[in-house]
């Protein structure tokens, strides 16, 4: 009895490590055979992965684990109350989360969070209906550590129909049915319209993983498992061989608005791209003096001195692009001291503030965390609007609070 228990635990384990294996070998990435996914890259870059793996960017969409949910669902703390007859409640049913809306205490409706947008300061969720995602009616708020409003909602109706459509995909996530037709729209114009309208969830690839920024790198892996002592990286794009204009764009795909006319679809750009090939700027929607701070890091740090008057200044001067930005100002100050050795401050800035902390905090005075307006969000049984704060690009001088 005992044997045939051990060998049958033997056998399951056998099977078991023939599926990872063929797993592995088998791997098909959504986007096409070009790809090889993450997992592959670990064997040889294993740093960059395990960085990359736990930032921001990876978790730029993610799926519903318990794990990735922030977000209260106990302690009275998951409900939101929109009026004595009206409230939404964050609830777990078997295995899954969901957002509940009771009216005079009955159930009424009832959606899951199926798909997670954001990490670092807020987290918005959508559900899936046929091939669509829609958006849930509560966000949650890391600078509240509650649940209010999802942006631009109203905190005394709730509205289930706000479509979340490919755009925010095409920012948060590294594939969705992307699969594109080319057609001329006039003489000029190439237009590269996608195949299909609707979303398939079996082609969702969650956050901005390896490949998103680096481009196809089947051809890659394969060349350095086949001669493992090639030391010079093989069939993929070097950014140290690009333009700072190409390492600029290659991060201003989803760092500088959305507010141009498209013309290819975002999920098609390989580094080495010209954006321009992808977005052509609306004459006259360019608002460029009140860029929102939510969104175009490009369009302010474009409007600095900085970047304007230096040759080399990119988005890697100061980010680390496998890393979150640091909390550390000190070393924000350092890369800024890097360029301005001699800074003379006036008399009356430096009765402001002493020399050392003057050191540690360029970026507290040059860059000062400012409120977006795209963004804002009503916590229950509140009439106050919040806003949504984010540091400026912008590097300038702005007027200092005396302390
Ligand atoms: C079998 C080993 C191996 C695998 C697997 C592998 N690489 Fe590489 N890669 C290398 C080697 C060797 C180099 C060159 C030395 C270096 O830069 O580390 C390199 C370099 C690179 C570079 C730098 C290129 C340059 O010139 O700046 C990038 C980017 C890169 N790999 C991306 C990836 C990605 C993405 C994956 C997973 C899809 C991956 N690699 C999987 C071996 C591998
Ligand atoms: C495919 C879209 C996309 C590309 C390309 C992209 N980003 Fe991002 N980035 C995002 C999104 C979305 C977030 C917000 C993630 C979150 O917090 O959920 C983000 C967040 C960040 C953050 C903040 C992370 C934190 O937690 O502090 C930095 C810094 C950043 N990106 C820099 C870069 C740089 C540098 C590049 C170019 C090498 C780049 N990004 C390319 C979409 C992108
Ligand atoms: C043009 C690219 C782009 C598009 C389109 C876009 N986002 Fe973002 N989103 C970003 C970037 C970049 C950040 C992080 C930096 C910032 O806020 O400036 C971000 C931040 C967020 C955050 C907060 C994450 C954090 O840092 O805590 C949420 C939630 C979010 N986006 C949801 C959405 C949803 C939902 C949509 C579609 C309606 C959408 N985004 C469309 C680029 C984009
Ligand atoms: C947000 C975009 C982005 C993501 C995601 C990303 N990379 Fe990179 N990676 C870059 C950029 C940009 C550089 C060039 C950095 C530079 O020149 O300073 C780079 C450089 C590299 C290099 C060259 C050595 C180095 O560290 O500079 C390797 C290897 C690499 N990446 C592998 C990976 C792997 C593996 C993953 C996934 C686990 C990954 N990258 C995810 C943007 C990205
Ligand atoms: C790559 C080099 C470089 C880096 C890094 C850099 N700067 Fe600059 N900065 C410049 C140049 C060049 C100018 C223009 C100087 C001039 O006009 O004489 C400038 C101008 C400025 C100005 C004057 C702005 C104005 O509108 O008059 C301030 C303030 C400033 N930088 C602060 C900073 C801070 C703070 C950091 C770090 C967060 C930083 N800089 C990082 C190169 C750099
Ligand atoms: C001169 C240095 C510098 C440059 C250049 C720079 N950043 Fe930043 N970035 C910062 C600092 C400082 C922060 C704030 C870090 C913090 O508060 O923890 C930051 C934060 C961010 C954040 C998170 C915003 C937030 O408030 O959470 C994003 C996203 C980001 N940077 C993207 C970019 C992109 C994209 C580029 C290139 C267009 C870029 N940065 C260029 C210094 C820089
Ligand atoms: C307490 C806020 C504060 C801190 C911290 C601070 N600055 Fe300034 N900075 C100012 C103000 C205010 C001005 C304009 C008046 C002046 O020059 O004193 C200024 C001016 C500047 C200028 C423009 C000078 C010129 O000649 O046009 C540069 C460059 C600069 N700062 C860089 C830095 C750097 C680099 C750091 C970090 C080592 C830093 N600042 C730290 C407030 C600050």
């Amino acid at each position: 009895m005992k044997k045939t228990a051990i060998l049958f635990s033997i056998f399951a384990l056998v099977l078991l490590l023939m599926g990872c294996k063929n797993e592995s070998d088998n791997y098909i990435d959504p986007r096409g055979t070009d790809y090889a996914g993450s997992e592959s890259c670990i064997q040889c870059h294993q740093a960059q992965y395990e960085t990359a793996f736990h930032s921001s960017h990876f978790k730029a969409s993610s799926p519903p684990t318990k794990e990735n949910i922030l977000g209260h669902f106990t302690n009275g703390r998951n409900t939101f109350v929109y009026d004595k007859d009206t409230k939404l409640v964050m609830e777990e049913r078997n295995d899954s989360l969901y957002q509940v809306l009771y009216k005079n205490g009955k159930e009424v409706e009832a959606h899951s969070f199926d798909v997670l947008f954001g990490t670092k300061h807020a987290q918005t969720s959508a559900y899936w209906k046929n091939h669509y995602t829609f958006e849930l009616p509560l966000s949650y708020y890391k600078s509240l550590n509650s649940w209010a409003t999802s942006p631009g909602y109203s905190a005394t109706k709730v509205n289930f129909e706000r479509q979340i459509d490919k755009e925010c995909y095409g920012c948060h996530s590294s594939n969705i049915a992307s699969r594109y037709v080319e057609t001329s729209s006039d003489s000029i114009t190439f237009m590269t319209i996608e195949v299909e309208d609707f979303m398939n969830k079996n082609t969702l690839l969650y956050g901005i993983d390896c490949e998103r920024c680096h481009g196809p790198a089947k051809q890659h892996v394969q060349k350095h498992l086949k001669f493992p002592d090639l030391k010079i990286a093989q069939n993929i794009v070097s950014f140290k061989k690009l333009t700072r204009q190409q390492k600029i764009d290659a991060c201003a795909l989803c760092h500088s608005g959305n507010d141009k006319a498209k013309i290819k679809s975002r999920f098609q750009f390989k580094p080495g791209d010209k954006l321009s090939d992808y977005f052509r700027a609306i004459p006259g929607s360019n608002d460029s003096i009140h860029y929102d701070v939510h969104g175009n890091q490009l369009g302010l740090l474009a409007q600095s001195k900085c970047f304007k008057k230096s040759e080399r200044m990119d988005c890697m001067t100061c980010h680390n692009p496998h890393e979150n930005s640091s909390q550390n100002m000190v070393v924000y100050s350092k890369i800024c001291m890097s360029c301005h050795q001699q800074t003379k401050h006036t008399e009356m800035t430096l009765t402001t503030i002493s020399k050392k902390s003057l050191q540690n905090n360029c970026v507290e005075c040059h860059m000062p965390k400012q409120m977006s307006n795209a963004i804002t969000f009503q916590a229950s049984n509140s009439k106050k609007k919040s806003n949504y704060m984010l540091r400026t690009h912008k590097i300038a001088v702005y007027p200092t609070n005396k302390k």
